[in-house]
């Protein structure tokens, strides 16, 4: 087999391979000499300035701070950037879930044959710089370019619940993007764009001033994202189970069958990404499969402010619940209400990549009124909307909704489309105002936004400005938020009635899981979930495929049951994203007193954290900031002050992420401290056997445990 050698730590590597399996370097890097720090062409084996033999690769020399901000801010978005830049070189190495993107652009070489360097750079900046300012955008980070193609990772350095959703956008991004620039080209360049997209665990990390990952511990996600995207026909984005998994609600996807892939024994299942799901009737994460489990009060709440409606008694009600409790299933039950009322719903969703994109639930909103499809910018979806609008009777209004749309053949010599943005902006929220109460006279209506916590700022204000009307008509302004979205519920409407879902009970948990198994719950199984989840159905409904999905459930006979023996640990990707999304929002030195309190246990007295978290520099500020945000409780317990994880998935993922070597450090600096606190009588054997046994400190636990 021909091979290559890296021009970085000098591993030999198969042919074809665009980056090294051993050090994760572009396949063509050159390198640096460890004597003299002079760059050497990647081939050769002793150093041109300086004739020293290559042996390990000597640092690349310090940048200026300030310059590294600037770079790194060039090329990733603020919230990237940020984070490493306040890490510096002490981001901890962490395990992450992360969503690789592998991207190659074909048709360069052809090209290379036919035009000179230079002519070929004006080919190649601009499609790899369009191509990753796609990725900045949604908050990816772009790991590496070799020659024509691109590795962009979703997770790490910041993590967020949809990184594997982000990474599907980008890619249909990209297609898009491609073919727009080709259009441009000079020399008549004729390129096409492969794409491959996995999701697997590795480990992050940073190195040294550069800020690069060193993708080559991800190890296997980035390998099969490359692989994917060398199967992938041109214009097409392959991807993996996992991914396929993480955003299935949605995405449309096309099985491929397996694949037999270079390097891997065993053939692998692929997918074709088809587009975003046309949205369906709700936003829940999986659809609405089971029957509702309780909630009956919020429902009543609801009805009678639906019935008010009726007699023109407008409303603003916000909806608010941590992630998962199940607000947007309420809400798809309530619409079904509405509609048995004959009345009008529309609904839009606010986007966790949004920020940037004004008026976006409204965008989705007005198409389902006009019901015209996301991607139809064409004469007959102008037609639709100039006719929903007529239906009202509100056609002139025609050029300043056409404009939003982006319906260019509206109108495009009016005076709305000549209007500058800060007096379209008026005038559009003016036809917001004529439109609501037009609609409204013909039926009651109901505006529902979604994932209120993510509104961008044009829609915070057009919101507020629609929530002073409603009061006079008949409108539900019916707003849907997480927690954190408390202050712009607020900027948009101080006067509203709020309801707040809390999670499920035992018995709405075991209710909800017998609607999952469609049958009565095996003894415990109630309990265990339960205690799992602190009673939060998305959890719930996730525990319970993983359970499935690993045998530790099982159909016997028609009854279900559980297997001894299985890992009560294992935690199913989708909770983790979601999870660790919140984890990474938080202050760092919160985020680590976070991992320390996961080591402790589930709950964690204080003055041992105290103790053990010596290098969170401000404990009691970084406690109280994990208390606020309910990540802990403070308890009391025999006399002691105590923490209780609020939930116990948010210990095991904030657990998961520790590395190894860190987690048993940490294990034998509990135990020790332990010993000291409480000394090694009987009630703290237990727990200095189990840190002592976790801290590998084999021969000592046993001491205790035999004892
Ligand atoms: N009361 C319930 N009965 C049955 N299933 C429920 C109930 N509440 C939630 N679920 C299910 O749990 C999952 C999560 O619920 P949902 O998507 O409504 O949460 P959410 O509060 O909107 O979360 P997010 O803030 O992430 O949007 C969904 O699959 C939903 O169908
Ligand atoms: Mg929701």
């Amino acid at each position: 087999m021909a091979t290559w050698a890296c021009g970085s730590c000098g591993g030999e590597n198969p042919e074809g391979m665009s980056f090294c399996g051993h050090c994760g370097a572009p396949a063509d890097s050159p390198w640096r000499c460890a004597d003299c720090g002079g760059e050497n062409l990647p081939a050769t084996r002793f150093c041109g300035h300086c004739g020293a033999a290559r042996s390990e690769v000597a640092q690349a020399p310090q940048e200026p701070e300030r310059d590294v901000a600037d770079a790194l801010r060039s090329f990733v978005a603020e919230q990237v950037a940020d984070v490493l830049i306040e890490a510096g070189d002490k981001l901890p190495e962490e395990r992450r879930l992360i969503t690789a993107l592998f991207a190659d652009v074909s048709g360069f070489t052809s090209l290379a044959d036919r035009l000179d360097p230079e002519d070929l750079l004006e080919v190649i900046d601009p499609v790899i710089s369009g191509l990753s300012s796609i990725v900045g955008r949604y908050e990816g980070y772009v790991e590496k370019f070799a020659g024509d193609a691109l590795l962009a990772l979703f997770g790490a350095p910041v993590t967020h619940e949809d990184d594997a959703e982000r990474a599907l956008h980008v890619a249909l991004e990209m297609h898009s993007e491609l073919a727009r620039l080709c259009a441009d080209l000079p020399h008549d360049a004729e390129l096409t764009l492969h794409v491959g997209v996995n999701s697997g665990h590795g480990i992050a990390r940073i190195l040294g001033s550069e800020a690069r990952m060193d993708y080559a511990v991800l190890g296997d996600s980035v390998i099969l994202a490359q692989r994917l995207e060398s199967a992938a026909p041109p214009g097409e984005t392959y991807v993996s189970e996992m991914t396929v998994r993480l955003a299935e609600s949605r995405f449309d996807f096309e099985p491929v069958g397996e694949l037999t892939l270079k390097g891997k024994s065993e053939p692998v299942a692929a997918w074709r990404l088809v587009g975003p799901r046309a949205r369906g009737r709700s936003a829940t994460r999986k659809g609405v499969s089971t029957e509702l489990v309780g909630r009956e009060q919020e429902l009543a709440v609801l009805s009678d402010t639906l019935d008010r409606l009726a007699y023109g008694a407008g409303a603003v009600v916000a909806l608010t619940g941590e992630p998962g409790v199940g607000k947007s299933r309420l809400t798809a039950a309530a619409r079904a209400r509405a509609e048995e009322r004959g009345f009008q719903w529309l609904e839009g969703r606010c986007v966790s990549y949004g920020a940037g994109l004004a008026y976006w639930p409204y965008l989705e909103l007005f198409r389902d009124f006009a019901g015209i499809r996301i991607d139809d910018a064409t004469e007959g979806a102008s037609a639709r909307l100039a006719g929903a609008l007529d239906s009202i009777g509100i056609r002139e209004e025609l050029p300043f909704f056409g404009r939003l749309l982006g319906l260019t053949s509206t109108d495009t010599s009016g005076e709305a489309a000549r209007l500058e943005p800060e007096a379209f902006r008026r005038a559009l929220h003016r036809a917001f105002a004529v439109w609501v109460e037009a609609a409204a006279r013909e039926q009651p209506l109901v505006i529902a936004i979604e994932d209120v916590h993510w509104a961008d700022a044009s829609t915070i204000a057009l919101t507020g400005e629609l929530s002073s009307m409603c009061l006079r008509a008949s409108v539900l302004l019916y707003l849907i938020a997480r927690p954190e979205g408390d202050s712009v519920l607020g900027e948009i409407a101080a006067e509203r009635t709020t309801i707040r879902l809390e999670s499920l009970g035992e018995s709405g948990v075991d209710a909800l899981i017998e609607s999952i198994l469609e049958s009565s719950s095996p003894a415990g199984l109630a309990s265990f979930v339960a205690r799992r989840t602190a009673g939060n159905p998305f959890f719930v409904e996730e525990l319970l495929r993983s359970l499935r999905e690993t045998n530790a459930l099982v159909r016997e006979n028609g009854s279900w049951t559980m297997r001894p023996g299985w890992d009560a640990r294992t935690l199913p990707e989708t909770i983790e994203e979601v999870l660790s999304a919140r984890i990474d929002l938080l202050p760092r030195t919160a985020a680590s007193a976070l991992q320390t309190a996961s080591v402790v246990g589930r709950r964690v007295p204080l003055p041992l954290l105290e103790e053990v978290a010596t290098d969170v520099p401000d404990l009691s500020g970084a406690v109280d900031h994990l208390v606020a945000s309910a990540f802990l409780d403070h308890i009391q317990e025999e006399g002691e002050r105590a923490l209780s994880f609020h939930h116990a998935l948010v210990q095991d993922t904030a657990y998961s992420r520790i590395l190894r070597r860190r987690r048993r450090d940490l294990h034998r600096k509990v135990a020790e401290v332990a010993e000291g606190l409480y000394g090694a009588g009987d009630n703290a054997i237990d727990l200095l056997a189990r840190h002592l046994y976790l801290g590998e400190a084999g021969p000592k636990a046993f001491d205790y445990l035999v004892r």
